[in-house]
């Protein structure tokens, strides 16, 4: 069993893909499984922090010792995000979000009419990550935000590029293509931190890669 190193620690972890409504019944989504997420929000329980778990859309049974908050678009994490992150001391968004949205959603079933389909116009999410970084800087709370990546080139290099734009502490960095990660068991990853740091994750369950992540948040907070 675990060391309870993150006894009185609060942390929020978003897990999941996001959904984007185009009619009642239809959707843009992503693969996301939520698992890296739910092995988060189970190793920091484990560990003895307070969790809270914003899940998008993921059809994994409640992690023991969470509080689970469920949402459907980038939309609504966000807010539930902006909600819960307030007394956290960690924000992990493991999350998968849609970069674009539908610019409305038809009240009623698309249908065929014969004619040439519609286009979908689409209009631009807002970053999460960004938002909770730059409200946290303006609002001077000491938290720790972590974020994820996904690259399928020049890891390195993209993922300190990323984490600059976004401004968070962490930036956990997956190397995706020829079937890595999406709904496996097993993932790797190199975790990039702000104060230049880069430590390897080798390919494991992703039980592991969560405590070095956990790891590494505790040292920040320490
Ligand atoms: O920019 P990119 O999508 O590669 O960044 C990934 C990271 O940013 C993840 O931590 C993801 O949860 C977060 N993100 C976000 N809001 C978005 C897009 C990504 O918080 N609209």
């Amino acid at each position: 069993t675990a060391a309870p190193d993150l006894a009185g620690r609060r942390v929020v972890i978003s897990a999941g893909g996001t959904r984007e409504a185009i009619d009642p019944v239809r959707f843009l989504g992503n693969h996301s499984s939520g698992k890296q997420g739910y092995a988060l929000a189970r190793t920091a329980a484990a560990r003895g922090a307070d969790v809270t778990l914003v899940a998008a859309n993921v059809s994994l049974p409640d992690p023991a010792g969470a509080r689970v908050v469920r949402v459907g678009s980038a939309v609504e994490l966000a807010e539930a995000m902006e909600a819960e992150r307030a007394g956290a001391d960690a924000v992990v968004m493991s999350a998968a979000v849609a970069d674009f949205r539908p610019v409305a959603s038809a009240a009623s079933k698309i249908k065929k009419s014969g004619a040439a389909p519609a286009p979908i116009e689409l209009v631009e999410n807002p970053d999460i990550l960004a938002g909770l970084v730059a409200s946290r800087d303006s609002e001077r709370l000491e938290q720790t935000i972590v974020g994820f990546a996904a690259e399928t080139d020049d890891v390195i290099a993209n993922g300190r590029a990323k984490l600059a734009r976004k401004g968070c502490d962490l930036l956990v960095v997956n190397q995706v293509g020829g079937g890595r990660a999406f709904g496996t068991e097993d993932n790797q990853a190199v975790v990039l931190g702000a104060d230049g740091t880069a430590v390897d994750v080798p390919t494991g369950p992703k039980e592991d890669l969560a405590d070095r992540i956990w790891d590494l948040v505790r040292r920040r907070l320490d």
